[in-house]
């Protein structure tokens, strides 16, 4: 039996997909699920899937393991006991509003008791996949926060600046790429950009990011654009992503290396606005805010939960979207992944929230 490959997160946006991608891409491999409810999520997955043409063989390819990212110990004795020769790391708590001290532990704790087991050299020495997202990867952001290349900083202070999910995003890139270095042990990672739904069907959790802004518009509670037509959010689709994730799971040459996913073709945020609004037959808002200022509102009580966002999402729209994703397309055009068109994309997800939204109303008002 070939050793399994081991996913924590699978249940999430990207997660479902990258399980379609790999029992697609290699239907005979084992894979085992970490699942915070390992029976109900199962059936749940394998449901999903089904309804997406996965065959019963390679459904029952998957096999679930108790895993819940606060207790480290019970997930060090599983990879010791599975000796997974690939561990993809997605699982994590994707909240605003969070205190340093969960993030710290849902984020960096987590991610580094997996890696200390599952590279281990004195035991199987497995191969680690993580996965960070681009603003660890945005050095104006990095230098602005006074995060140095080595990976040190007031990181109280950044938690305090950002919101706690973004500054655990950026202490456990700095922390385990400093670490692994140090140890003479591979990091490997990926950067995903803002994740929209799938080309085809749209679907997103109603906690993305994308998901929020569409129902602020749908709703009529984003009354001003925020930043400049300078800022952007880059974009990718979960597709890509999780294509990108699959060939990279079953691919033992790819040992350590940070890889930036995001489209080319993202617009400037501005003009991502206006686009899903034209999508959901919405009207943009015309005014713009300075960030500063909708940052401040945001703060004011009531008046997030109001809009429906947070102060927190208004750090990932960037101005100079410099990054290096040469290392991500090399490996996209060897493996001969090319991604969905984005407008396609986008498309699909403001359909998506469309009907999602609607389905959401209406249990309110049944309530
Ligand atoms: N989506 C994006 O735009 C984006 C962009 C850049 C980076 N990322 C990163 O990509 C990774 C996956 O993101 P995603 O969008 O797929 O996230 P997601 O949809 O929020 O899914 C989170 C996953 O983590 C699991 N999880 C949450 N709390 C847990 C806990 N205490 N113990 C065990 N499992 C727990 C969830 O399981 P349950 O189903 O049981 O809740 C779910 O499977 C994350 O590291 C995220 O930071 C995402």
């Amino acid at each position: 039996m070939p050793s399994p490959l081991f996913i924590t997160g699978a249940t999430g946006q990207i997660g479902r997909w990258l399980l379609h991608a790999l029992l697609l891409q290699a239907p005979s491999q084992p894979l085992a699920l970490a699942l915070r409810d390992p029976a109900r999520q199962l059936a749940m997955l394998r449901r999903w899937l089904s309804a997406r043409g996965i065959a019963d063989a390679p459904l029952n390819q998957m096999q679930a393991h108790p895993y819940c990212l606060e207790d480290t110990g019970a997930a060090q004795a599983l990879i010791h006991q599975l000796r997974p020769q690939t561990l993809v790391h997605l699982a994590a708590r994707f909240e605003w509003g969070l205190d340093a001290t969960t993030a710290r532990r849902a984020q960096l704790q987590a991610t580094a008791a997996l890696w200390e087991a599952q590279t281990d050299p004195g035991g199987h020495a497995g191969r680690f996949v993580a996965v960070g997202g681009y603003m660890t990867q945005h050095q104006p952001q990095l230098a602005h926060l006074g995060i140095s290349a080595d990976g040190r900083a007031d990181w109280q202070r950044v938690y305090r600046r950002i919101g706690a999910y973004e500054a655990s995003k950026l202490e456990t890139q700095a922390h385990m790429s400093a670490l692994a270095r140090h140890l003479g042990r591979p990091w490997l990672c990926v950067h995903p950009a803002t994740v929209c739904g799938h080309a085809v069907e749209g679907e997103l959790p109603a906690h993305a990011a994308l998901h929020a802004l569409c129902r602020q518009l749908i709703g009529g509670r984003l009354q001003a654009l925020p930043g400049s037509p300078h800022h952007q959010l880059p974009v990718v689709s979960v597709d890509h992503v999780a294509g990108f994730l699959a060939h990279l799971a079953l691919d033992p040459q790819v040992q350590s290396g940070d890889f930036v996913l995001m489209d080319q073709a993202s617009p400037s945020f501005h003009a991502l606005v206006r686009e899903l609004a034209g999508s959901l037959g919405v009207s943009a808002p015309r005014w713009t805010l300075p960030l500063p200022l909708m940052r401040g509102l945001l703060r004011l009580p009531g008046l997030a939960a109001w809009s429906g966002t947070s102060a927190e999402s208004l750090d990932f729209l960037i101005r100079d979207p410099a990054f290096n994703t040469r290392p991500a397309e090399a490996l996209s055009l060897r493996w001969g992944l090319q991604p969905p068109p984005l407008s396609q994309a986008l498309a699909a997800t403001a359909h998506f929230v469309r009907q999602d939204s609607g389905l959401l109303n209406r249990a309110d008002l049944a309530a």
